[in-house]
C-alpha cells in the first residue's frame, strides 16, 4: 500500500533531519537563541534506518538527509551506508551548508550519497559572515570543490535571496554556478524562522531573479523538466547548464507535494507548515511493530491538508508554526 493522501498525492519523498544543531546561524533559518533537543530525544541511526525501511516498504523512493546541519552529526557516512542499502531507496541525497564538506565529501560519496545540495547565499566574505554568523565562506567553497572531486553529481546550489541583503547577487551567484558546472536554484524566503524576520516585502520572487539572469544570459524552459518538481527549471540558451527557481511563496507547489519529513526527534510531519505531527519515536522505543509504525504513517498522510504554503499568499501572512526550519529540515 502506498502513502496516498485524500487528494491523491503519492508520498514517495522523505526528508530525514538527523540533527537540529548547526554550525551556522543563518538569519532566515535560526532563531537568535536556539534551544537544542536533548540528546536522548534524537533518533539513533538504527531508529532512523528502521523508519526509512518501513516507509520504503510503503513506496518512499527518494530520501534526503538534512538538519540543522547534517554534517555536524558524528559518523554521518555510517547512516548513509545504512540508508543506501535499504531496498526501494533509489535516490539518496544530502542537503548541507558545505562548511564541513571538504573533509567529508569522499567518505560520504563512498558511503552511498550520489548527489548533494549545498546552500550558498553570497560570494562575499563579510556578507557571508553577517548573514550566517560565521566567517566560513572559504570553507564552503572548498567543500564544493571537494564534492566535485569526490564525484558527487549533480551538485546543486541552493540560494535564498533577501530583499536589501543579498538581492544584488543573483547574477554573480548564477555566474559562479555556470562556470563551475553546478546547478543553482533560487529558493524564495519562506516564513519559517519564527523570529519575526520574515515579511512578504523581503521575499525576492523567483520571477524577479529570472529576469535578472535572463537579461544577461537568455534562458529557455527545460523541455524535459519534471512538471511535478518544485523547481521551475530553465536551460541557458548558450548550453551552459541549467538554473532553477523554487517559488515556494509566489507559486506554491502544494498540489504536487509528495514530501514527508522525519524530524531529528522522531516526529513525522506531512507539511512544513503543519504542526500536527505524528510521534514515531515513542512507538519505536516501546516495541511497536513495523506494521504499526507503517499504519501511523499512513494515517498521518491521510490527514494531510491541501498545503500550508497556499495560505501565505491568501492571507499575506505566515502560518503560525511552533518549529523553525532547523528543527524541521528543508
Ligand atoms: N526560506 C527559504 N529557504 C530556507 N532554507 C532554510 N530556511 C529557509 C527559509 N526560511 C533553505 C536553506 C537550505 C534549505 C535546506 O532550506 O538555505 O538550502
Ligand atoms: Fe508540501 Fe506543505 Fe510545502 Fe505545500 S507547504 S509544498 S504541502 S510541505
Amino acid at each position: 500500500m502506498s502513502l496516498t493522501d485524500s487528494l491523491g498525492r503519492v508520498h514517495d519523498d522523505l526528508r530525514v533531519s538527523v540533527t537540529d544543531r548547526c554550525n551556522l546561524r543563518c538569519l532566515y533559518c535560526m532563531p537568535e537563541e536556539p534551544v537544542w533537543f536533548p540528546r536522548s530525544e534524537i533518533l539513533s541511526y538504527e531508529e532512523v534506518a528502521r523508519v526509512v525501511r518501513i516507509l520504503a516498504g510503503r513506496g518512499v523512493r527518494k530520501v534526503r538527509v538534512t538538519g540543522g546541519e547534517p554534517l555536524v552529526r558524528r559518523d554521518l557516512p555510517v547512516l548513509a551506508g545504512m540508508l543506501a542499502r535499504i531496498p526501494g531507496v533509489e535516490d539518496l541525497s544530502l542537503t548541507t551548508n558545505g562548511v564541513l564538506l571538504g573533509p567529508l565529501a569522499r567518505s560520504l560519496a563512498r558511503a552511498g550519497f550520489v548527489r548533494v545540495n549545498v546552500s550558498l547565499d553570497t560570494l562575499d566574505r563579510s556578507r557571508f559572515h553577517r548573514l550566517s554568523g560565521r566567517d566560513a565562506l572559504a570553507r564552503v567553497l572548498a567543500g564544493l570543490d571537494a564534492a566535485a572531486e569526490a564525484g558527487l553529481s549533480p551538485i546543486k546550489i541552493n540560494s535564498v535571496l533577501l530583499r536589501g541583503e543579498n538581492d544584488d547577487e543573483a547574477v554573480p551567484l548564477a555566474a559562479f554556478a555556470r562556470e563551475r558546472g553546478f546547478e543553482i536554484r533560487f529558493i524564495e524566503f519562506m516564513p519559517l524562522e519564527n523570529g519575526g524576520a520574515w515579511d512578504l516585502a523581503r521575499v525576492v520572487s523567483g520571477a524577479w531573479v529570472r529576469r535578472q539572469i535572463e537579461s544577461r544570459w537568455p534562458l529557455e524552459p527545460d523541455p524535459d523538466a519534471d512538471p511535478r518538481a518544485p523547481a521551475r527549471r530553465f536551460l541557458y540558451r548558450d548550453g551552459s547548464g541549467a538554473v532553477g527557481f523554487i517559488n515556494s511563496v509566489s507559486e506554491p507547489f502544494c498540489a504536487d507535494c509528495g514530501r514527508l519529513r522525519l524530524t531529528a526527534d522522531g516526529k513525522l510531519r506531512v507539511c512544513l507548515y503543519d504542526d500536527r505531527e505524528t510521534d514515531l519515536k515513542g512507538p519505536l522505543r516501546s516495541g511497536a511493530s513495523d506494521s504499526e509504525i507503517a499504519a501511523l504513517a499512513q494515517r498521518a498522510v491521510r490527514g494531510k491538508g491541501r498545503g500550508g504554503a497556499l495560505e501565505i499568499l491568501e492571507r499575506r501572512a505566515a502560518p503560525p508554526i511552533a518549529r523553525t526550519m532547523h528543527q524541521i529540515g528543508g
